[in-house]
């Protein structure tokens, strides 16, 4: 049995729901756990996705894939069930970060490269086998307008990694989500995200095109058009959908079968809202969801706490933040419905 890429693609951006990113690094997962006051162990670190993947509620109604981290995609359940097969069992798709991070760009300080091309091939059928049916790759845009961040070097790299990675997931049966990241942190107003975005966008779908990777079996993660978070300023859900549609048009395939955003730091309420905007204002040529990971996990982070007792308050609120973003990713959602629970 073959699955084709397209149909993939298409499941991972079904109606009302979206993707659940939960391909933290150890690196990264230890500065959430720290956080909650959380010691990050192998087990803790199982103990606490498991939950995730066994909020049934959530995953069979507003999940459509899960972005694994290597080892997760190996480990088992306290049970002894592969943490796989229980998304499997939900009816949603395993995925895997293949990147392996962003380092400095040689010749460019503030700019960054992604890396992990060397030996991608092999990785990728391991993955195959272990079940993965689409992987992500992030390549990180910086914007410090002061130093001339990002250069045109940096973003012509990224993209180009991006779109050799893209190849090589495509030629072993994988989707490729292809995640050009604008970091939200900095001072600049909403209009440089604009442009630093539409730049990104048009360099990517060009090296896509340059290495012929079929865009019907691939889904871009990108980042919402706003301001960045020391601006001092905020832009309303409206003006964030109308440039973050802007910038689509302008630069998207609408072979592209769908837009599943990063969530990039803004609050969970404001990410919701931000992708509600966007559908609300449809039809849009594409499907627009979401693959969050600190909108969709911060709150049952909180709730859990790293306690037994508190998993299923955990679960409760990892499935409110699914409902709503689902809602949102039909245009469906309002604030009124945050209060329900
Ligand atoms: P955030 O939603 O927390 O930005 O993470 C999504 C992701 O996968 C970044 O690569």
């Amino acid at each position: 049995m073959t699955e084709r890429l397209e149909d993939i693609a298409l499941a991972m951006v079904a109606d009302g729901k979206g993707i659940l990113a939960a391909d933290e690094s150890s690196g990264t997962i230890k500065k959430r756990f720290d956080a909650i006051g959380v010691e990050s162990t192998e087990d803790s670190r199982r103990d606490y996705r498991e939950l995730m993947f066994r909020a049934d509620d959530a995953m069979k109604n507003h999940i459509s894939g899960v972005i694994l981290y290597d080892e997760t995609i190996r480990q088992k359940a306290a049970d002894g069930t592969p943490l796989v097969d229980i998304i499997k069992a939900a009816g949603a798709i395993p995925g895997i970060k293949v990147d392996a991070g962003a380092k400095p760009l040689a010749g460019f300080p503030g700019d960054t490269i992604t890396e992990g091309l060397d030996g991608l091939r092999e990785r990728l059928a391991d993955y195959y086998k272990l079940g993965a049916r689409f992987a992500k790759w992030r390549a990180v845009i910086d914007i410090d307008e002061n130093e001339n961040v990002p250069s045109a070097t940096a973003i012509d790299a990224n993209c180009h990694a991006l779109a050799r990675y893209a190849a090589l997931c495509q030629e072993a049966g994988i989707v490729p989500i292809v995640e050009p990241e604008v970091l939200m942190d900095g001072t600049h107003d909403i209009d440089t995200c604009y442009e630093v975005t539409k730049v990104t966008l048009l360099q990517l779908f060009s090296e896509l095109y340059a290495a012929d990777v079929n865009l019907a079996g691939t889904i871009l993660k990108p980042n919402m058009v706003i301001p960045g978070k020391k601006s001092g300023t905020k832009a309303s859900p409206e003006e964030v959908a109308e440039k973050t549609l802007k910038v689509f048009r302008e630069t998207v395939p609408v072979a592209v079968p769908g837009i599943a955003f990063l969530s990039g730091g803004q609050s969970d309420e404001e990410a919701t809202a931000n992708l509600n905007a966007m559908n609300a204002a449809g039809p849009l040529p594409w499907k627009l969801t979401f693959s969050y990971g600190r909108a969709l996990q911060a709150a049952p982070q909180k709730a859990w706490a790293g306690k037994k007792d508190n998993v299923t308050a955990a679960q409760n609120a990892f499935a409110h933040r699914a409902r709503m973003n689902g809602l949102a990713a039909q245009g469906k959602w309002s604030p009124d419905l945050e209060k329900q629970g």
